[in-house]
């Protein structure tokens, strides 16, 4: 049995003051049956882990250099956010596949980054509303997570992957229940190819407008083991209502 995962991205959102309200009421909701995490800005990263230390939520980054260590200005190490603790690092967001051109060899690197500072990846793929038209969908999330196959395959158990169509990120629409799970059960099969134990043991969330509302239902399909939550999960009531969901 999966235990199902409900973690926010916070995205570029934020400031001490507004996350300190955030942490203290999400840490006030207690006890909820799946597991919690926030995936915060890395300056962030310091409050979250002080905020949240002694709680059952936990916390991660929303991307990490490919490189070790060395001059690459501006860019934050995996062994530097596993200073903080960092449970989860997000790799492959669509947002920074198309606003930084990452691909997905690039992706595949970084996941392996976060595995060697023994933190769990959580792979993005997901196709454009275009894809989806001309029915690459499949052939596209599977396109994406094969240099992630290919570069984590001993320790494939240890990611998270995340189907995130990108037509449904922050529009408002959701992809159904049923399209939602014909696309996990896709990626399943391909993690199956390559590991039939991790396959069935790794967590494939939904992400794109997941809300408390529609939530339940998305999650309540068989391959559909959490979700990954932006505009909702910078409202704590929000949040909550969607981990009680899971
Ligand atoms: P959304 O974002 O919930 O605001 O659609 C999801 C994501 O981009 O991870």
């Amino acid at each position: 049995m999966r235990k199902k995962l409900i973690a926010g991205n916070w995205k570029m959102n934020g400031s001490l003051a507004a996350n300190a309200t955030l942490l203290d009421n999400l840490r006030a909701g207690g006890a909820v049956g799946c597991e919690l995490a926030v995936c915060v800005p890395a300056v962030y990263l310091s409050q979250t882990q002080s905020a949240l230390t002694g709680s059952s939520i936990a916390w991660g980054a929303q991307d990490v250099s490919e490189h070790e260590s060395g001059a690459y200005t501006g860019e934050i190490s995996a062994t530097m956010l596993k200073d903080f603790a960092c449970g989860y690092v997000i790799v492959g967001h669509s947002e920074r596949r198309s606003y930084h051109r990452e691909s997905d060899e690039l992706v595949a690197i970084k996941a392996a980054q976060v595995l060697k500072s023994n933190m769990t990846p959580i792979v993005c793929v997901g196709e454009t509303l275009s894809e989806r038209e001309q029915g690459h969908t499949d052939a596209v999330v599977i396109r994406q997570l094969q240099p992630v196959l290919a570069a984590v395959s001993s320790r494939l158990s240890e990611i998270v992957v995340a189907y995130e169509p990108v037509w449904a990120i922050g529009t408002g629409k959701t992809a159904t229940p049923d399209m939602a799970q014909q696309v996990h059960a896709v990626i399943r099969a391909a993690l199956a190819s390559v590991d039939v134990h991790a396959a069935n043991t790794i967590r494939i969330l939904y992400g794109g407008s997941m809300k408390p509302d529609n939530a339940k239902e998305l999650l309540a399909m068989s391959d559909i083991d959490g979700g990954l939550i932006g505009g909702a999960s910078l409202k704590a009531a929000d949040f909550l209502a969607i981990a009680s969901a899971a």
